[in-house]
């Protein structure tokens, strides 16, 4: 619905239905109920109806969800419908992980290019992508339209490297560093910090080993 403001924890959870609603569509399922989806996701009808409801519902009373269409339009919503380019700094251990990972363009964002400092990694080739020395990247950004920047480099090179391309023009950063960036209100970063999804799986089994100890198990 244009115009409506849509809160942020439905815009997170809506990936999640995405993936479930996109392998219910491998397995060739034409419709689902809320109850039946409520099931398979493990969050109550109710919480579906309410987030599916902020987009006009897709939803008919009898019928349920037809799957093929909620998944093209939680697409659009979530901007998937359109192609993206991606590039990755830092040809370490994990931007070469993240090149070789291919699902990325199965939703839309196609790596254009690789970059680093390291003269040694330059011309190597990750799926068809050469890696370039950084040297290049201004003259790449301006030749070439760069959507999304992922940050792959040590944390203290990070804060710096990421002003430098948003003042290239990039205006998403996929910012891995645990480091936090501190860049202008209209630059998107989006953190991906592995080590505190550890360190909540920690406090949860914390808790979980002090309830057993108590129970002298
Ligand atoms: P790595 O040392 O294997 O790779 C870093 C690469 O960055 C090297 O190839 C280096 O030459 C390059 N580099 C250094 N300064 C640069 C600059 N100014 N511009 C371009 N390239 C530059 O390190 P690794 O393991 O790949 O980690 C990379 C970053 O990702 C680190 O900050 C690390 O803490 C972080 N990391 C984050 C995770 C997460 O969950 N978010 C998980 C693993 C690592």
């Amino acid at each position: 619905m244009p115009g409506k403001e849509i809160s942020l924890a439905v815009i997170q959870r809506l990936p999640r239905y995405y993936r479930y609603l996109g392998e219910l569509l491998e397995n060739d399922v034409v419709r689902i109920s809320s109850k039946e989806l409520s099931e398979r996701m493990n969050v109550t009808a109710s919480q579906i109806r309410q987030d599916l409801n902020n987009f006009g519902g897709f939803g008919q009373q009898g019928y349920g969800y037809n799957v093929e269409y909620l998944y093209t339009e939680i697409g659009k919503i979530l901007g998937l419908d359109k192609r993206y380019s991606l590039i990755i700094i830092g040809a370490g251990n994990l931007g070469q992980a993240l090149a070789n990972y291919t699902d990325f363009e199965r939703r839309g964002f196609y790596l254009k290019g690789i970059f680093d400092v390291n003269p040694r990694l330059e011309g190597i080739s990750i799926r068809g992508v050469e890696i370039q020395l950084m040297d290049n990247l201004a003259d790449f950004v301006k030749k070439n339209k760069v959507h999304i920047a992922a940050l792959t480099i040590p944390k203290m090179k990070a804060p710096q490297t990421a002003k430098e391309i948003t003042d290239m023009g990039i205006k998403a950063i996929w910012n891995f560093a645990p480091v936090d960036l501190n860049l202008p209100s209209d630059v998107i970063v989006e953190n991906v910090h592995l080590a505190e999804s550890l360190m909540r799986i920690s406090y949860t089994l914390k808790d979980l080993e002090a309830s057993r100890d108590s129970d002298g198990n």
